[in-house]
């Protein structure tokens, strides 16, 4: 029998390999997904092999994380707890799915992960693969096994002279991908301690080390999908590694936040979205200029609906498809050019336009025209308040009794 293992190259994940020789009789075979950590994929099929499993998946999803992933969440608006652009919550995601989809592929009976017993991930990897694959068998080892320290996973790798894949660092706890990449751990476990972003940043820099000239950019969005930086027409993966580049040199997208995670604790992260940040900044411009009130008033609940989905491990399940219906339908007219000043941590809006515009200049300005009688404004204002005068009416009423 086979057991699918959700492999990372790191040390977390290498110490499953004989862990789970040991403990099950299993086959091991190792799936690393790639999600965009491209440099930390070096080497990793022949060390996988060496800890001694009998085969090694390398799966590149970075366009399917893309297009069916990030960007139906960028058009939706999710941000978690105002700040969090979901960038580990939606990966895990795509890596249940592909997990699943192995499994399936080699007749696995079982996944297994290395998440810890505390965080979210286990939750999001979890779900998802109930979602796909009930039948399918998960091992969570951090539950089950008396292991419960760095030093302790490479004592135990060590005990049975494997190599260790990392050397001894103190370096935070970081999550990457194409979207984002996180940092938790060490001095940042204190809120009160500010980040030491010289020693954190790892996509760009701080707004003080930003350039004094600023950056000006366009991007085109067609239905609420980005298509030109420029007016230079890019595929999706290409546009982001662009923008993080752009992003990331101007000081932008770095949030400091401590969160609520779903298993009850608040835990403190920073985490880096350089091209993320400018991308959602530019579609809520267009949204601005397209959408009207009611459907953006509407809107803003399903994005906080959607973030909590997303960060909860709820990605497939018939609410979030049926909220991603409701998002795409309002795209229809989300298509237009915005224009922006990148500028020491900011973006700036320069400039929106678009053929579903409903901005009016005429209705907007001064001039009375037909669209807009100023008379009309005077019945609508008594309806529209009658309810007001209704209560301050009684109120009067019963002072003066
Ligand atoms: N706290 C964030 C989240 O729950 C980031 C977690 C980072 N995950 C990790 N395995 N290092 O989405
Ligand atoms: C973990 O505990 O495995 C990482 C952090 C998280 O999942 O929230």
């Amino acid at each position: 029998e086979k057991v699918v293992l959700a492999y990372s190259g790191g040390l977390d994940t290498s110490v499953l390999i004989p862990w789970l020789k040991e403990n099950y009789d299993y086959d091991v075979i190792a799936v690393c997904i790639n999600v965009g950590q491209d440099a930390e994929l070096i080497g990793l099929e022949e060390r996988a092999l060496k800890m001694g499993v009998s085969k090694v998946y390398v799966e590149n999803v970075k366009d399917e994380f893309m297009k069916d992933y990030v960007f139906p969440m960028i058009q939706s608006g999710a941000i978690y707890e105002s700040k969090y652009y979901l960038g580990t919550s939606i990966a895990r995601a795509v890596i249940a799915k592909t997990l699943v989809k192995i499994a399936e592929k080699e007749g696995a009976v079982a996944i297994c992960h290395g998440c810890t017993g505390k965080g979210n991930d286990q939750i999001r990897f979890e779900l998802g693969i109930a979602a796909l694959a009930p039948h399918l068998k998960v091992i969570a080892p951090w539950r089950i096994w008396d292991i419960s320290s760095r030093e302790e996973e490479i004592a135990y790798l060590e005990e049975r002279g494997l190599e260790i894949p990392v050397k001894k660092d103190d370096s935070y706890s970081r999550d990457r991908n194409m979207w984002h990449i996180s940092h938790e751990g060490l001095d940042l476990e204190d809120p009160w301690n500010a980040p030491l972003y010289d020693k954190i940043l790892k996509l760009g820099v701080s707004p003080e080390q930003a350039p004094d000239e600023p950056t000006y950019i366009t991007l085109t969005f067609t239905e609420g999908m980005p298509t030109h930086l420029n007016g230079e027409e890019m595929d999706p993966s290409h546009l982001l590694e662009k923008l993080n580049e752009l992003g990331g040199a101007n000081g932008i997208g770095i949030e400091d936040i401590v969160e609520n995670r779903v298993v009850g604790m608040k835990s403190r992260g920073v985490y880096e979205t350089p091209g993320g940040t400018i991308l959602y900044k530019a579609h809520e411009e267009l949204e601005h200029l397209t959408l009207d009130r009611e459907t953006y008033r509407f809107k803003q609940e399903v994005a906080l609906e959607y973030a909590d989905l997303i960060y909860n491990g709820k990605w497939f399940t018939p609410l979030r498809e049926a909220l991603g219906a409701f998002v795409t339908s309002t795209q229809k007219v989300v298509t237009g050019e915005v224009k922006l000043k990148l500028y020491k941590g900011n973006v700036i809006p320069q400039g929106s336009q678009s053929p579903y515009s409903l901005y009016s200049e005429n209705l907007a300005s001064f001039t009375t025209g037909d669209l807009y009688d100023h008379h009309d404004a005077t019945g609508f204002i008594n309806l529209y308040g009658l309810p007001l005068k209704v209560r301050a009416l009684m109120e009067a009423s019963h002072k003066n009794n």
